[in-house]
């Protein structure tokens, strides 16, 4: 067997600060992590982030800063949040870093030389809006992705032989099934590069964010090469100095590397032909989880549904937040967040089941034998609960390291919680404070052998949660007096390990109950850390936010978010050209569009405006469908104050004339192409 363990997670993009979607990845990351080790593993554990890019040039430009400062500041921010919840990652590589830049430009060199990356001079149509090459289109065709109008250019680029590697890489995944999981995002990739592969332009001349192709400034290496080498440059590949480069030749290839769904594509596909191409082993396994859902879609910056990290460290403390996320979430699927779920498992499983069974068991032993672990009476002595409670701990043993190595967190927490819940059924059928006062011998073993008994399941269970709940392990390891939790071996972990004699430590509660209070100190928190708006540079003006609200609510009648004002019925009442001015119109292009459980009405939608992307509710679905809408531009009412439309925030309103008895919408467009967040005056 393998004697290291090289564990990787995305590198997260500096455009966002830290929510609990990053969290999640790299908690999950954390857990394997520290498993591996406690199975005696040489364990390398990578994390960092990716810098490079136009959606950073231009997040950067909105706040009206440099791109590297913005990179130093969101950098920042994910680096302490992980260090405040105590992840143990061996490396934080950062893309900026000359250690990682300089590595790029070489394996982009490498391939150039190996005949692997070549200069092709495209010409068709782009894209500008997705900067895109679209082969489908013809000249004067609208971009089949977003419906812009493409230019016919002649650019010339670099190109990776992508489609050369079809066949290796589906030999590849035949070869070794375990390569993708789980199955359904292995099938996915198998019929994606079934359906044919095309060459991979792996630069990009219409910005300057990015590492230059070397000997060509004039072009920046296309952000994911750049980004996926990270895995490799991190442990120093390709350094001439053999002992810069001894982690590479220790751990490469990585044994896990952890992705979310959405970039299974680069790291199972345009990855693992990169690393062929130069020459270069493949990673043992890409594992792919779902997304952590809040208020019913993914929790991402752009749609506005974020939930921070620090909220929850606040208020429950890192391991509540790690217990919930693995016990809630079935690994690999979409799992919701909320803060009441959040509360409710912290107090049923960690205060009430967890937290009993320690303060009980432990507070006995020091009451009834000083602080120290009672002698168990006899085998042949012992009663069926006894030996039930001992049987169920070496099963639960072989179990939750059966269900943990096949990832399957939920279930391993359940299996392991089956033992706590037992023991604490154990405790209360055998009462043994009725035979605390008592001096006699019989009373006195039968209470040891009750502690006994109830102490080392906790031990037991206190080892095994350790990689999911490690602050709180600790507390419990220390309070048993068992020295350094992360010295323990999993796979040797057995019943009747714990020393008769073993004197515990100060015994203090680990999980004090959450009352109702926590949810709204959580909320209260998020309110407070809400990101404003709107960039400062980008509001126009004479476009004060209360000045906006009152004008634009005066065309915000219907809660529908498209305008009805009908050409039969024009309004006779004049405004002035100040009141017109108060309202901040802009172009802004649909990214996403989708329907609102629960009304009929009602669409979803995410509009990018250049500077911002939030959410806008529309009351459009009955004229549109979703599809239609993603990739067109629109215009929509930018400073309308925010409100709540079935537990959904709308920030803005798109505007369409409204035709018909019905009112039945058409959204307002451009024959010309207008640039995202252009103003309307
Ligand atoms: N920078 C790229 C990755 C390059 S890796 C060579 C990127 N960054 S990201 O910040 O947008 O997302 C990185 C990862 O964060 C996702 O793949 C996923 O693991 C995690 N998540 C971000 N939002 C998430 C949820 N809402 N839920 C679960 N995971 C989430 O893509």
């Amino acid at each position: 067997m393998d004697s290291k363990f090289y564990i990787t997670t995305p590198i997260y993009y500096v455009n966002a600060r830290p929510h609990i979607g990053h969290a999640y990845t790299t908690i999950v990351c954390d857990t394997i992590a520290r498993r591996q080790r406690m199975l005696g593993k040489d364990t390398y554990f990578l994390t960092g982030t990716d810098e490079h890019g136009f959606k950073i040039e231009r997040a950067a430009q909105a706040r009206g800063i440099t791109p590297q400062q913005l990179a130093d500041e969101v950098s920042g921010a994910f680096r302490a949040t992980w260090d405040r919840m105590e992840i143990t990652y061996d490396d934080f590589i950062r893309t900026t870093e000359d250690r990682h830049k300089t590595r790029v430009q070489q394996l982009f060199r490498v391939l150039c030389d190996n005949g692997q990356i070549y200069k092709g001079s495209y010409s068709g149509q782009y894209c500008v809006q997705d900067e895109l090459y679209v082969d489908s289109a013809g000249p004067g065709e609208p971009c089949p992705v977003c419906g812009n109008p493409t230019e016919t250019v002649t650019e010339e680029n670099y190109f990776f032989k992508l489609s050369a590697y079809e066949d290796k890489l589906l030999k590849h995944y035949n070869d070794n099934p375990a390569f993708i999981q789980p199955e359904t995002r292995r099938n996915e990739v198998i019929a994606f590069v079934k359906s044919g592969l095309r060459d991979l332009s792996v630069s990009r001349s219409t910005f300057k964010w990015g590492i230059p192709v070397p000997d060509d400034p004039q072009q920046v290496i296309y952000v994911w090469f750049d980004a996926l080498a990270n895995y490799i440059t991190a442990l120093g590949w390709g350094d001439p100095d053999p002992n810069q480069r001894k982690k590479f030749d220790r751990y490469w290839p990585a044994n896990m590397q952890m992705v979310g769904k959405e970039i299974v594509r680069f790291h199972c596909v345009y990855w693992p032909a990169i690393l062929m191409a130069a020459g270069l082993p493949l990673p043992e396994r890409i594992m792919a989880h779902g997304w952590l859902l809040f208020e019913e879609s993914k929790m991402s910056k752009s749609r506005g549904n974020i939930v921070r990290p620090d909220t929850i460290l606040q208020v429950l403390g890192s391991d509540a937040m790690r217990y919930f996320l693995l016990r809630e979430v079935v690994f690999g699927q979409d799992g919701s967040f909320s803060f009441d779920a959040l509360v409710q498992r912290f107090n049923a499983d960690l205060a009430n089941d967890l937290g009993n069974l320690a303060s009980r068991t432990l507070t006995m032993i020091g009451r009834y034998f000083k602080g120290e672990v009672p002698y168990p009476e006899s085998k042949g002595a012992l009663k069926d609960a006894d030996h039930a409670i001992a049987e169920l701990a070496t099963k639960t043993i072989a179990e939750t390291n059966r269900l943990f190595d096949e990832y399957q967190f939920s279930k391993a927490l359940e299996t392991a919680w089956g033992l706590i819940s037992a023991v604490n059924k154990y405790i209360v059928e055998n009462e043994p404070w009725t035979l605390g006062d008592e001096a006699d011998n019989d009373s006195r073993s039968r209470l040891g052998t009750i502690l006994y008994t109830s102490a080392e399941a906790l031990r037991i269970v206190t080892a095994l949660a350790y990689p999911v709940i490690p602050q709180s392990a600790d507390k419990i390891w220390t309070q048993l007096g068992l020295g350094d939790i992360r010295k323990v071996r999993l796979d040797q972990l057995k019943w009747g390990q714990l020393e008769v004699g073993t004197k515990l430590g100060k015994v203090e509660p680990v999980f004090p109950r959450a009352d109702k209070s926590a949810i709204e100190k959580m909320q209260k928190l998020e309110e407070e850390n809400k990101p404003v708006a709107a960039p400062a540079a980008a509001q126009p003006a004479g476009t004060g936010a209360q000045a906006g609200q009152a004008a634009t609510q005066a065309i915000a009648a219907p809660p529908a978010a498209a305008t009805t004002v009908t050409p039969a019925t024009p309004s006779s009442e004049k405004i002035t050209i100040d009141d017109f001015t108060k309202i901040e119109l802009r172009v802004a292009q649909v990214k996403v569009a989708e329907r609102v459980k629960g009304a009929d009405k009602l669409l979803r939608l995410e509009v990018d405006l250049g500077y911002e992307t939030r959410q806008i509710l529309a009351g459009i679905a009955k004229a549109y469908e979703p599809e239609q809408l993603v990739g067109r531009k629109i215009v929509i009412v930018a400073n309308l104050a925010p409100r709540k439309m079935r537990g959904l925030e709308s920030n803005g309103m798109l505007l369409a004339a409204s035709l018909g008895e019905e009112g039945r919408p058409v959204l307002a467009s451009f024959l010309e192409d207008v640039p995202l967040g252009a103003r309307l005056k």
